[in-house]
């Protein structure tokens, strides 16, 4: 790990938390609560999608949910945009609603990729859900259709999101900053 400081905080819980409640009353309004399908990517984002649906069963939402694991390959830092199942889900989604909910959406290939796999599976519609979106980042078209906050070319983490699989735990959104060796 290189050496860094989590520096300032660019998004504090109590935004966070009230960020979150309008997003649920945005996929409340939208979705159907008959065949909804709560489908999360791990792992950044479990925190996020355990806060979601804590506020769906006061609009009557009872949601299934499940999580599947995306990897993505590629040589570098640049990934090559080979995206793999590496932990699939069982759910029959025939006939669903599914919204799919990540940390943050950077190249957009990892949601590009799970959109169509749950199509092709026969979803009657899939959404996008993310906390963070890095809008310059695209390298493919891709568009949530809920997202909390737009952010810059930052690498951050907090609230699900990671450097070397640490940091999640934090309740805020905080920018890493990497010192020189
Ligand atoms: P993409 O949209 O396919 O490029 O993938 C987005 C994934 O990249 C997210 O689910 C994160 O795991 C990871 N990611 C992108 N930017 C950041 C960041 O700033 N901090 C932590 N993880 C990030
Ligand atoms: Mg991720």
């Amino acid at each position: 790990m290189k050496s860094h400081h989590i520096h300032n905080v660019l998004l504090t819980s109590e935004q966070i938390q009230q960020r979150v409640h309008t997003l649920i009353d945005e996929i409340a309004q939208d979705c159907e609560a008959e065949n909804l399908v709560m489908l999360g990517i791990l792992r950044g984002s479990f925190i996020f999608l355990a806060d979601l649906v804590r506020g769906f069963s006061q609009h009557n939402l009872h949601p299934r949910v499940d999580f599947i694991i995306l990897s993505s390959y590629g040589a570098g830092t640049e990934s090559s945009g080979t995206v793999r199942i590496t932990h699939d889900t069982n759910e029959d989604l025939t006939g669903a609603d599914v919204v799919i909910v990540d940390d943050i959406l950077d190249s957009g290939r990892t949601l590009s990729f799970a959109k169509e796999l749950f199509l092709k599976r026969g979803a009657r519609s899939v959404r996008t859900c993310v906390l963070l979106d890095k809008k310059t980042n695209r390298a493919v078209d891709m568009d949530a259709d809920y997202a909390g906050f737009p952010v810059g070319d930052v690498f951050v983490v907090g609230y699900g999101l990671d450097y070397d699989n640490r940091y999640r735990e934090l309740p805020y959104i905080a920018t890493v900053t990497f010192l020189e060796e």
